[in-house]
């Protein structure tokens, strides 16, 4: 974290000439549970991990936002955006153009967000932004999210908004849907920015109200581990929209607002009115939102073994009923399990990305070099393994 901070201020210097005036920095997240149950009103379970984007950034004299980073090609010396061009890019979008910005399509997309939201820009100057990160890009750990919330916090304040963080949530799904063009619901922002220490969060994507729930996963001596197949995702393209439409379908023929307003018990009257596919479509998210909610119940119980039977029945709903797994998590999911893991899944939108597994601090190097030998086994590339730990959210750091 410390040597984050400084290879922001340093990056910062060297790219536009002069020191920035603070920095601020935003969690990648782990979903425990709930997956593909945000945009359908339901309940998701992520919580903030210790991989951070950091941003350092200072106000200008114009109204340029100029946007750099450490991971950006050897060549690129920074992206320039007039803040009275952010309308018209977003014009592009809505029409169905791919985002000229890359990946400075989400911190433009928050800017362009929180004038949407009220801030009004009018009267708001340029600012220079250098990011840092240690979230991996496409792993599902929310590298995205991480970018969005670190800067809605920096021009937060940087403007004097005064936005909640809620809001700022809001704006980082904003700018993830309407400027970078990715239909994505809103509970990777809210982990980001409303994460604690030791906690997951529990949000109500209908309400929006979020609980704190601890995990004690130290007391009961457990680890979550990530398992990152390295096969990469895009969710502005592809599955991702596909499914999100499969739920909009199914509710529109089942006369629900979302499917949120369908229970477990609903399931058979459904089935008459669905394609078969449709249909297991909802089966996954009608009975991951009660999972959720029986995670909960387990986590107050201190019940680990029964959140670990939750996981497993989570994967296999995303395997079989949502189909969005791929052999990659399937096998790092398996092993991870006949090796000591209470329980396994893979997390976040699906198709590459990273699996969970909740692992006893025992078995953590067992089930990292079975899942190691396993993939080569089977011709993978080779993945990365590495605890995560419940942290804090969203902050400004310096
Ligand atoms: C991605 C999206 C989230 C959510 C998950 C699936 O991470 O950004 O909004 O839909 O996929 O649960």
């Amino acid at each position: 974290m410390t040597d984050l901070r400084d290879d922001a201020r340093r990056a910062f210097r060297a790219r536009f000439g002069h020191p920035p005036q603070g920095i601020w920095s935003a969690p990648g997240r782990v979903n425990l549970i709930g997956e593909h149950t945000d945009y359908n009103e339901g309940f998701v379970l992520p919580f903030a991990i210790d991989l951070r984007t950091l941003v350092a950034a200072a106000p200008r004299q114009d109204r340029v936002l100029r946007m750099a980073s450490t991971f950006d090609d050897e060549d690129t010396v920074y992206l320039e955006v007039p803040l009275d061009a952010l309308d018209e890019l977003q014009e592009l979008v809505a029409g169905g153009e791919a985002s000229p910005l890359e990946w400075a399509a989400y911190p433009a997309g928050v800017a362009w967000a929180l004038g949407r939201l009220g801030a009004g820009l009018d009267a708001a100057t340029g600012v220079d932004l250098m990011f840092v990160s240690s979230v991996p890009v496409g792993a599902g750990l929310s590298s995205s999210a991480a970018l969005e919330c670190a800067t809605a916090l920096a021009l937060d304040e940087l403007w004097g908004l005064g936005f909640v963080r809620p809001e700022l949530a809001q704006a980082g799904r904003m700018a993830e849907n309407d400027f970078v063009g990715a239909p994505t619901g809103v509970m990777d922002q809210t982990a980001s920015l409303l994460g604690a220490a030791d906690a997951a969060v529990l949000l109500d994507c209908r309400s929006l109200e979020t609980e704190l729930v601890p995990l004690g996963l130290g007391d009961a001596g457990l680890e979550v581990l990530v398992i990152d197949t390295g096969v990469r995702h895009d969710h502005a393209s592809g599955g991702y929209g596909e499914r999100r439409a499969s739920c909009e379908k199914a509710a529109v023929l089942l006369g629900v607002p979302a499917l949120r307003d369908l229970g477990v018990t609903d399931l058979n009257r459904a089935e008459d009115k669905l394609s078969t596919e449709t249909f297991h479509r909802l089966r996954h998210v009608v009975t991951e939102n009660q999972r959720v909610l029986d995670a909960v119940d387990a986590l107050r119980e201190n019940d680990h073994a029964a959140l670990g039977a939750l996981l497993d029945a989570s994967h296999a709903s995303m395997r079989d009923d949502f189909e969005i797994s791929t052999p990659e998590l399937d096998l790092a999911v398996e092993v991870a399990r006949e090796n000591g893991a209470l329980g396994a899944r893979m997390t976040g939108g699906g198709f590459g990305g990273a699996a969970i597994a909740l692992v006893p601090g025992d078995d953590v190097s067992r089930v990292t070099s079975a899942v190691d030998a396993a993939f080569a086994e089977h011709g993978y590339g080779a993945p990365e393994v590495f605890p995560v730990v419940p942290s804090p959210g969203a902050a400004r750091d310096a």
